[in-house]
């Protein structure tokens, strides 16, 4: 019996692929970058299952050019770029990577935070540019994160990962979520549950780990950042549309705030021309927070999984959608 056909749309960690080879007959879009948007929408046309990367958009237009397709998974945690409600609608379960990434991502907030406390990525500027001369009592002095309060938006697994971190460090931990949180979790977690406004005002350090939703697109706006302290610090790592582009250039320009530290932007890339990559208060790095060999890996076998088991029919390890499967 003939396998069935897959796109991948970018080249992959080799455990994922071979995964995917092992039951299914494989595309993989091996151009440097995302493949082109015309691209995949000739090639969707033809294939059963469909792995994707957070590049590539898999929206209502895209559906409509893909008769067979009967599974989408795509190596990410967040599906911010997948039309859920057009896949449902035509019974095509969704799979995500949950779990296998929160504790990488969180080191990589943690250490965004670091970063930007202690001026680190400034620092090694200027010993590189042949700066660096007798020790000096006010050279590069930053913030101590020991002692001050974090801020978290989104208290779900990357959310509570960076919590804990947090609370080795010694900061007093505020997080604001959807939900009201259950007593013996804030207990346990040594952290207090406040409302979005306390939260804002309060935060030595803000960090945001909500997925993008209509609801959150722009969360943090200019607004938001009105009410931050002068001396606070953002930090993203969920996705870049949760903050206002506009309003973070002009608050890091005008000083509202005194600094940010992005994993993800809006748009991404950004050029090194980007008035936001140029200002000397704000740290960008490439989307990378789950960029550990481990990790993605696991990310890539875990949408390999999802991806089989939409093949066969069955309901997949991780679901965005599993109400595809109600009979
Ligand atoms: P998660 O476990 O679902 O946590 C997100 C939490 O945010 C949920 O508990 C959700 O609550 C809460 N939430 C939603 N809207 C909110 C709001 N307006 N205010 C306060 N809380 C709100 O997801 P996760 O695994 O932690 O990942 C979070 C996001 O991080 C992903 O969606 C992805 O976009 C991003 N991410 C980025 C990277 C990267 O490489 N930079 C890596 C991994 C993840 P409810 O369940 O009640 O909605
Ligand atoms: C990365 O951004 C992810 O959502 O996995």
């Amino acid at each position: 019996m003939s396998k069935p056909r897959v796109l991948v749309t970018r080249r992959i960690p080799e455990a994922g692929l071979k995964a995917v080879q092992d039951c299914a007959d494989v595309e993989v879009w091996e151009g440097e970058g995302p493949i082109p948007h015309d691209v995949l929408l000739q090639k969707i046309a033809s294939v059963e299952g469909l792995y994707c990367l957070l590049t590539d958009v898999v929206d209502e237009a895209l559906l409509a050019q893909a008769p067979r397709l009967r599974v989408v998974s795509t190596m990410a945690v967040g599906y911010d770029h997948i039309d859920v409600h057009a896949c449902t609608r035509r019974k095509i379960p969704v799979g995500n990577t949950p779990g296998v990434l929160t504790e990488t991502t969180a080191d990589c907030a943690f250490a965004l935070l670091m970063a930007a406390a202690r001026r680190i990525s400034e620092a090694a500027e200027f010993v590189k540019a042949g700066c660096w001369g007798a020790w000096d009592p006010t050279l590069l002095v930053g913030h101590d994160v020991h002692g001050a309060t974090l801020g978290i938006i989104g208290f779900g697994r990357i959310g509570q990962a960076v919590a804990r971190r947090a609370t080795g460090f010694g900061m007093r931990v505020l997080v604001n979520h959807s939900r009201p949180i259950a007593d013996d979790i804030l207990s346990q977690s040594h952290v207090e549950q406040v409302s979005f406004d306390q939260v804002v005002a309060e935060s030595d350090f803000l960090s945001v780990h909500v997925p993008l939703t209509p609801e959150t697109q722009h969360l943090i706006d200019r607004q938001v950042f009105n009410r931050m302290k002068p001396t606070a610090i953002l930090i993203n790592t969920a996705r870049g549309k949760v903050v206002d582009s506009e309003a973070l250039l002009d608050a890091l320009r005008d000083r509202t705030i005194a600094y940010a530290a992005l994993d993800v932007t809006d748009p991404e890339p950004l050029s090194a021309q980007d008035p936001l990559v140029m200002l000397p208060n704000c740290l960008i790095v490439p989307h990378i927070a789950s960029a550990s060999v481990a990790t993605r890996t696991k990310m890539a076998v875990m949408a390999a999984e999802n991806l089989r088991a939409g093949l066969a029919g069955q309901p997949l390890p991780h679901c965005v959608n599993p109400e595809v499967f109600e009979k």
